[in-house]
């Protein structure tokens, strides 16, 4: 057998329009609520993994640059994966992502979802996509939705080992091709990442438990919403839960605030042009970036309604993509 074993993977990341929000067991990363989510396209993360036996320890180099802070965790990932090989290989991990990697545009989930798959492939691992989605959560959470594209559902699940906590495709992106625009409001990295929030919100936040209690209504609306290409009730349903999530952030102790002023902007542009017709809706995840979900045909006055918001640095448009996958490790080497 050669001493080196190399695939590469790429996944896009996802955004939640019924947002995960707490969690019912840290060291396993099994969520507290069920979630729903599109997988989006144009923005990937493109991951190569070679084990080598001769390697002392696992390498990880994203965008170019040996990442520390990462490495850890990515080492974690890699030893689930390990484990069920039977092996003790390090590895030499080379990422690259085509959009600014902690701006709050989920580079976690396309990242871990890539190097899962990547990682299985280059051990020979034949996991299902449902295996995927399991050991991806467990480096991060929203990661195990990348693995599948369109719209994805991550169940909150019942078993204590989280065997039943994984994703599931319920639509296929071609089936109900919205676009996505992301309001870049700010390039700084956010002080409180989403764990850590989760935990405070967890424990000081009087709005927990009601939080948690409504969490099955929002599924259910959004998953009949996706059924039926209803896109009202997907935008009602969708923009609830992003309010309810950072109204639970904000009564934390000491709250928690994520957006910032051309943050709350954006929205009233988003609310407004709903309001004059535009089929049009919003989320923010646990950072101040602006996700604008429309109609493809709305897509051009979306974006410059965006993009003439003062405070608003850069606006991103995708559509909804596939999941995660393996490429050749050339198309990495090539990325720009
Ligand atoms: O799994 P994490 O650590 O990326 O947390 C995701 C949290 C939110 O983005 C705010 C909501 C979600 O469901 O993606």
């Amino acid at each position: 057998m050669p001493p080196v074993h190399e695939a590469a993977a790429q996944a896009q990341p996802n955004i939640a329009l019924v947002k995960y929000w707490g969690k019912r067991d840290a060291a396993l990363n099994l969520p507290a609520v069920g979630s729903i989510s599109i997988t989006l396209d144009g923005l990937w993360t493109r991951t190569r993994v070679r084990f080598d036996e001769r390697l002392p320890q696992d390498r990880f180099v994203l965008d170019g640059r040996a990442d520390e802070r990462e490495a850890a965790r990515v080492s974690r990932c890699l030893d689930l994966l390990r484990e069920r090989a039977g092996v003790r290989w390090r590895a030499d991990v080379v990422s690259r992502n085509n959009f600014p990697t902690a701006a709050g545009l989920a580079s976690s989930a396309s990242g871990f979802a890539a190097l899962v798959t990547a990682a299985a492939a280059a051990l020979g691992l034949p996991l299902s996509e449902t295996e995927k989605s399991e050991l991806a959560r467990r480096a991060s959470g929203s990661a195990a939705r990348s693995i599948f594209g369109g719209y994805v559902e991550w169940a909150h699940g019942r078993r204590a080992d989280g065997k039943d906590s994984v994703a599931q495709c319920l639509r296929a992106a071609a089936d109900w091709p919205l676009r996505v625009v992301v309001a870049i409001t700010s390039r700084a990295a956010k002080e409180v990442g989403s764990s850590a929030g989760m935990r405070r919100s967890a424990e000081t936040s009087p709005y927990h438990a009601a939080w948690i209690a409504a969490q099955e209504d929002d599924l259910a609306a959004a998953r009949s919403a996706i059924a039926a290409r209803d896109f009202q009730r997907l935008a009602e349903v969708a923009e609830h839960s992003c309010l309810k999530m950072h109204a639970l952030a904000l009564a934390a102790r000491p709250g928690l605030i994520y957006w910032n002023g051309t943050t709350v902007e954006a929205l009233h542009r988003i609310r407004a042009l709903r309001g004059s017709g535009v089929p049009v809706f919003f989320t923010v995840d646990a950072g101040p970036q602006v996700k604008a979900v429309c109609e493809p045909q709305a897509a051009e006055t979306v974006r410059a309604a965006l993009a003439a918001t003062p405070g608003v640095l850069d606006v991103i448009e995708c559509g909804l993509g596939a999941g995660a996958r393996l490429i050749e490790a050339a198309a990495l080497e090539c990325a720009a």
